[in-house]
């Protein structure tokens, strides 16, 4: 049984970029979205898409960093269905990235910690149970490539996702068995505004974005790809040729793969020349044409 048809889904950080796009795609599968953020100008905007094309949708606010406000969400959702939700993506996050381990405000640890670790921990933990009661389901957790590539001057962004990576295969192993599908999506670039919405610093928003420009799939495909992989029980989700190929690469040379990756960022193309280019400091990616 496909779990992303006529589901009963609740998205996080649905008010933007991969999770508008997963909000939208379920929508367009037939479900019924709980479209969950903190910007609910941005929620809004993605429950007019779905119900633009027919589909059933309501934004709610939640902050992911606060369980109670997680709890509500859940109560507030199975209001809105009748009914117990049958898909979850815990997918609101935040970028953050730019310095070295030491030089990173411990604010800023936490900031990052607080939504895309705790997020994520929040959800599997109001939510798994729930999905487990009924034996039926999809978690689908939203990690990055950053969850074990490791790179240079991201430390709290790749703590934050490693956490997140560990929780989905541990939330896996416990649902084995079980009509519970996890998976955990680990993707690159998206073309999304993930860098001008985070704490990055100034001199790594021009690399960050032309990478992202350059290199970014669009967040429909990610989310397709995702729910698909989904339906069909695969745990870790890798929508991109590079992502798989860092994958692999780490896994069979880690201690080489973590040496060049940092001498890449210290020798390597993604200098910080394009710090004052306006075009690529101040890009808005939503309005790049073919996302
Ligand atoms: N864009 C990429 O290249 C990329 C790559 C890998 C992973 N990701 C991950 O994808 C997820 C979505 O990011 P995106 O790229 O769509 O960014 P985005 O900035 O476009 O969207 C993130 C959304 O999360 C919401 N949000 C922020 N803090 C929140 C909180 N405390 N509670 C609830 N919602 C909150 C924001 O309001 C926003 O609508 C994140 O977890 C991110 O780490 C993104």
């Amino acid at each position: 049984m496909k779990r992303s048809r006529d589901s009963r889904a609740v998205v996080t950080g649905a008010g933007s970029g991969i999770g508008q796009a997963f909000a939208v795609e379920l929508g367009r599968r037939g479900g019924s979205v709980v479209v969950s953020d903190v910007d609910m100008v941005g929620a809004q905007r993605t429950v007019d898409a779905i119900t633009d094309q027919g589909g059933k949708a309501v934004a709610l606010r939640c902050d992911v960093s606060v369980l109670e406000e997680v709890r509500q969400l859940a109560d507030d959702a199975q209001d809105f269905f009748g009914a117990e939700p049958t898909l979850v993506v815990n997918n609101a996050g935040v970028g953050a990235g730019g310095q070295l381990v030491g030089d990173v405000p411990i604010d800023d640890w936490r900031w990052t910690l607080g939504i895309n670790l705790w997020g994520p921990i929040h959800g599997c933990h109001v939510f798994a149970p729930i999905l487990r009661e009924h034996d039926y389901g999809g978690i689908i957790n939203v990690a990055s490539a950053a969850s074990f590539g490791a790179a240079p001057r991201m430390a709290a962004y790749n703590v934050s996702k490693a956490g997140v990576l560990s929780l989905s295969e541990t939330l896996a192993a416990e649902m084995a068995g079980t009509g519970v599908h996890v998976s955990v999506l680990c993707p690159t670039f998206v073309k999304t505004n993930i860098v001008s919405n985070g704490r990055i610093n100034p001199s790594s928003t021009a690399a960050a974005n032309r990478l992202m420009r350059l290199t970014g799939m669009s967040p429909a495909k990610v989310a397709r790809v995702c729910l698909d992989a989904n339906d069909r029980g695969t745990l870790h989700v890798l929508p991109q040729l590079d992502a798989k190929v860092g994958w692999q690469i780490k896994r069979t040379v880690p201690g080489l793969y973590t040496r060049a990756a940092g001498l890449l960022e210290r020798f390597g193309p993604l200098r910080d020349e394009d710090v004052d280019n306006p075009e690529l400091t101040d890009l808005d990616l939503t309005r790049v044409e073919g996302r």
